[in-house]
C-alpha cells in the first residue's frame, strides 16, 4: 500500500514536469521578437545645439547599436547534431539584429564564447574580428563542438564580463545571450557574474533548452523578462526564424497589385 502511494505521487510529479516543459513555438517566437525589438527600438536623441545659434533642435530617432555576445554551451550532453541547430539559431539571431541595426566596424558587433569545462571555455571570436553579417555568420558556422565534460556557465559569464570590459564599445548596448541545455556544475555560481554584468548595464538573456535545465538557475542568470525555454534546439531554431520573420515588414500581395501604373 505504501509503495502504491509513492508510485502515484511520482507519476503526478512527472506529469507536471512534462506539462511545464512543453513550449509553444509561436509563444517563444513572439517573446524573442518582443525582446529583440525592444532592445533595438529607436530612441529619440537630441543632437548637440549649435553654438550661438537660436535654432530649434529636434530630436532624431537613433537605433541602438549592440555589442552582442553569444555564450554557447558546448557540453557533451548537447550532441554534435543539436549543436549545429544551436549555431543555426545563433546565425538567425544575428540576422535579426542586422535587419534593425546593421553589423559593421562602427555599427553593431558580435562575439561568441564557447563553453563547457573551465579549461575548454574560450572566446571563439570577439567584437571587431568580423565586421560584416556574412562573415559573422560563416564564422559561427565554423565553430566546432567541444563535447566538454562539464558545464561551467559561471566562468563563461566571467569571461563575458572581461570581454565586454576590454573590447566593448562605450555607447553600444552590451547584450550577453546564453544558450544552454543544462545546469552549471563547475566553477563560480553563474548568478554572481550575471549580477555583476547587470550592475554594469549589460542585458543578460538566457535560453534553456530541453528538460535538464535548472529553472531556478536560469532565472538567476537572465534578466527578468529575458529568460526563455525551448523543448529542443530544433524548436529554438524555428522560433528564431519565426521571430526574424515577424521583424520583417509585411507586404501582402495586394500591396504589389496596387502598385500599378496609372494612365494619365
Ligand atoms: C519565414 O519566412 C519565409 C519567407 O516568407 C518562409 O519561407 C518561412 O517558412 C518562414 N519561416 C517560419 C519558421 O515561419
Ligand atoms: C489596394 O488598394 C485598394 C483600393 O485603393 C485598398 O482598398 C486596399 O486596401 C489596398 N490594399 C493594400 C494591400 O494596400
Amino acid at each position: 500500500m505504501q509503495t502504491m502511494k509513492v508510485f502515484v505521487v511520482l507519476v503526478a510529479v512527472f506529469a507536471t514536469e512534462q506539462a511545464s516543459a512543453a513550449v509553444n513555438t509561436n509563444t517563444l517566437a513572439r517573446a524573442l521578437h518582443n525582446k529583440l525589438s525592444s532592445l533595438l527600438k529607436p530612441e529619440l536623441v537630441f543632437p548637440p545645439v549649435p553654438p550661438g545659434g537660436n535654432f530649434k533642435v529636434l530630436p532624431k530617432p537613433v537605433t541602438p547599436k549592440l555589442d552582442f555576445l553569444l555564450v554557447l554551451d558546448s557540453s557533451g550532453s548537447i550532441t554534435a547534431k543539436h549543436f549545429e541547430a544551436a549555431k543555426d539559431a545563433c546565425e538567425i539571431l544575428v540576422d535579426y539584429i542586422h535587419g534593425q541595426s546593421p553589423f559593421g566596424m562602427y555599427g553593431s558587433r558580435a562575439g561568441l564564447i564557447e563553453y563547457s569545462t573551465q579549461s575548454k571555455t574560450h572566446v571563439e571570436f570577439s567584437f571587431g574580428d568580423y565586421n560584416t553579417v556574412s562573415s559573422i555568420k560563416s564564422r559561427i558556422n565554423q565553430v566546432n563542438f567541444d563535447n566538454g565534460g562539464a558545464t561551467a556557465t559561471g566562468p563563461a559569464l566571467q569571461l563575458a564580463k572581461t570581454e565586454l570590459d576590454v573590447k566593448g564599445r562605450p555607447g553600444n548596448v552590451g547584450v550577453v545571450w546564453v544558450i544552454t541545455d543544462g545546469k552549471s556544475n563547475s566553477g563560480v555560481n553563474p548568478k554572481i557574474p550575471a549580477d555583476i554584468l547587470r550592475a554594469n548595464g549589460v542585458t543578460v538573456c538566457v535560453v534553456g533548452v530541453g528538460s535538464s535545465v535548472n529553472a531556478v538557475e536560469l532565472n538567476q542568470i537572465g534578466d527578468s523578462g529575458c529568460v526563455y525555454r525551448a523543448d529542443s534546439f530544433a524548436q529554438l531554431k524555428t522560433a528564431a526564424r519565426m521571430a526574424y520573420n515577424l521583424s520583417q515588414p509585411r507586404l501582402s500581395s495586394g500591396f504589389f497589385n496596387n502598385l500599378s501604373f496609372k494612365r494619365v
